[in-house]
């Protein structure tokens, strides 16, 4: 059986060099009853709570913020400057129109408490929170601004902020200690005129860059699946896999 599923947006790069197109709308949902305010993309959010129940982490961890809208990361922006001054800001605050939460990619965590950090939640690496961590890879999420990245991420060292970009693609950057922004540009580069083999999750992964819309025939192999997802960059990236 062949699934060609519909264009997704999981490798979706937006930084400060890559806005988010406004026209985007995520399929969004709540990701727990209990903090209803705080929505993600339908299938990051049923691998992030599968992720917090592999671990133990339901009672323990805390989704803190998850999709953003526009006005939203603009009001978060102007309280932070407010509040923290300008260079603060701009190491923990993505410029309104280049935050990956726009989204509905990315999620920020904390370790239950009775006061919480909106900004900076606390998320430590210890306990249930460390074996999150460990397992995220597992389940498609990546620590999207880990330290030593900081000069090409353009954000400081975020330990709660993981980001889902699908199970092969986490798996091969946490295995290479790569970020999102030096993924992409190696996919761009290595992987346009061949695929990148990814073995994951007891399957075998073929990735490659493509410039342009994906043609019917380079989906149609029998008995394999297939994703798209665009770049944010004006390309695509395919990943198929049986
Ligand atoms: N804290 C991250 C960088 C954001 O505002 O998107
Ligand atoms: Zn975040």
């Amino acid at each position: 059986m062949r699934t060609l599923t519909r264009t997704t947006g999981a490798l979706l790069l937006v930084n400060a060099a890559h806005s988010m197109a406004t026209s985007a709308s995520p399929d969004l949902v709540c990701v727990d009853p209990r903090w209803p305010g705080v929505q993600l993309e339908r299938r990051a959010a049923g691998l992030l709570n599968a992720c917090i129940r592999a671990v133990g982490g339901e009672h323990v961890i805390v989704p803190v913020s998850g999709w953003r809208s526009q006005e939203e990361q603009q009001a978060i922006w102007d309280d932070t400057l407010v509040k923290e001054g300008e260079a603060f800001t701009r190491q923990y605050v993505a410029l309104p129109g280049c935050s990956e939460h726009q989204t509905g990619l990315a999620i920020d965590l904390g370790l239950a408490s009775e006061e919480i950090d909106f900004i900076r939640p606390n998320f430590p690496y210890s306990g249930v929170c460390a074996a999150f961590r460990k397992q995220a890879a597992d389940y498609g999420f990546i620590l999207r601004y880990p330290a030593g990245k900081e000069a090409v991420t353009g954000i400081a060292y975020e330990p709660w902020h993981f980001r889902y970009v699908g199970v092969p693609h986490a798996r091969f950057m946490a295995e290479q200690g790569i970020v999102l922004e030096e993924y992409m540009e190696i996919l761009r580069r290595d992987f346009s005129q061949r695929p990148l083999t990814v073995c994951a999750a007891s399957h075998i992964f073929h990735i490659w860059y493509c410039n342009e819309a994906v043609r019917e025939d380079l989906l149609s192999e029998p008995g394999s699946y297939c994703q798209v997802s665009e770049d944010n960059c004006g390309g695509f990236v395919v990943t198929t896999w049986r």
